[in-house]
């Protein structure tokens, strides 16, 4: 998290007097569970200790003021109801308003400086946590009494109408509803979720960032959400109770498959296979068992790499690496795809030697370094 006396005076140098209120949102890793949430499936993330963080006051007029620290205190204002800006960090706060709007809230004008420790482009969210910190303070500033679920749909519905990535809900509900120490077990259709405690006796989790983030991101991932869908669109017409994949089994994909895009019915197996290894991961993990937990994420990482084509051959290598330490129970690409970073459980004893072998491997094979991203598990969004 970014310092708050720093935001303070940076507020005071932009804005003058006036005391601001501070919120902050944080952005997540997921244990397993990757590309279920658009699906209707289970996820299992947790909120960290790498957060956006904002000062903020409503400023009586129409317009929103913005201060962005980590674009070297770019300065911009628009007016609400007016045109999206051409500025993506700017259009996160025009989304949310407009998400709001649409839901009947009346949101004010306000001056607000704001900045973050979440690492961009590291699979992590830093835009849910943008978008989860924007929600809950203007939530809390305007008196709008939007539930912390509708804050999350909120924070999804920006990313579907004004940044283009047709998302699932898991980023922004793990970055709402995240609590310090435990991960959160969440069904993505009904909603329903659980806080599981989560500190595995002797293991860490590690985050080593590729430092690639590749231009289709964005789009492929719309592509892969598409193909799940054209799969649920044939066996529906057999099966009319489908909506998701979600609803569908191994078999019953198996027996449409001839009618079925050959890509399609790959990335749909890999759904739902998925979604059963986030099942067998949870049973797992009430039995303390990680060493199971791990080749769960193994697995996760062979199928997003294989069968739904969302890896690229840095996140393999640094896997590959896992492979060869014993002490490193599981690896595996983790978020969207296509870059960001790779998460391992990794047995304590064993952590420094595999974070040093891939950092001399990774320098060879590709001429840069990785970044190793230290994490604990943290509190959701919030007022500070
Ligand atoms: C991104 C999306 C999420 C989810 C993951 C993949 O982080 O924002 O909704 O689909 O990718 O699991």
């Amino acid at each position: 998290m970014i310092d708050n006396n720093i935001l303070k005076e940076k507020f005071a140098s932009f804005f003058g007097e006036g005391t601001p209120r501070l919120f902050t949102a944080p952005g997540r890793i997921n244990i397993i569970g990757e590309h279920t949430d658009y699906n209707g499936g289970f996820v299992l993330p947790g909120a960290v200790d790498k957060a956006i963080t904002m000062a903020i006051v409503p400023n009586g007029t129409p317009f929103v003021n913005l201060v962005s620290i980590d674009h070297d205190d770019a300065h911009l204002f628009f007016r609400i109801g007016g045109p999206q800006p051409k500025e993506q960090w700017a259009s996160y706060f025009y989304g949310v308003i407009e998400e709001m709007r649409k839901r009947g809230a009346t949101v004010g004008g306000f001056n607000a400086v704001f900045g973050g420790d979440v690492p961009l482009g590291a699979g992590m969210s830093s835009s849910a946590a943008l978008e989860s910190c924007i929600g809950t303070a203007l939530n809390a500033l305007f008196d709008l009494h939007f539930t912390k679920e509708e804050l999350a749909k909120i924070g999804q519905m920006t990313e579907h109408n004004y940044i283009g990535v047709r998302c699932g809900i898991m980023d922004q509900f793990a970055s709402i509803f995240g609590q310090k120490g435990h991960v959160v077990r969440l069904d993505c259709r009904s909603l329903e979720y659980q806080l599981v405690p989560f500190n595995p006796k002797g293991v860490e989790i590690v985050l080593i960032d590729t430092m690639v983030k590749h231009l289709l991101a964005s789009s492929e991932y719309n592509v892969r959400r598409a193909q799940c869908e054209e799969g649920v669109a044939v066996i529906k017409k057999y099966l009319p109770h489908v909506e998701l994949l979600r609803d569908v089994t191994m078999e019953e994909l198996e027996a449409h498959r001839a009618e079925m895009d050959p890509m399609s019915f790959r990335r749909c197996a890999f759904v739902i296979n998925e979604n059963k290894r986030l099942m067998d991961a949870c049973a797992a993990m009430e039995k303390g068992d990680f060493v199971e937990v791990g080749k769960l994420v193994y697995a996760t990482h062979e199928g997003l790499s294989k069968e739904y084509g969302v890896s690229c051959p840095e996140l393999d290598f640094i896997v590959n690496i896992a492979h060869e330490h014993e002490a490193v129970l599981g690896a595996r690409m983790m978020g969207g795809g296509f870059g960001g970073c790779v998460i391992a459980l990794v047995k304590k004893e064993g952590v420094a030697d595999y974070i040093a072998d891939v950092k001399k491997r990774y320098q060879v094979e590709f001429d840069k370094d990785p970044r190793v991203i230290e994490v604990e598990i943290s509190d959701g969004a919030r007022e500070i």
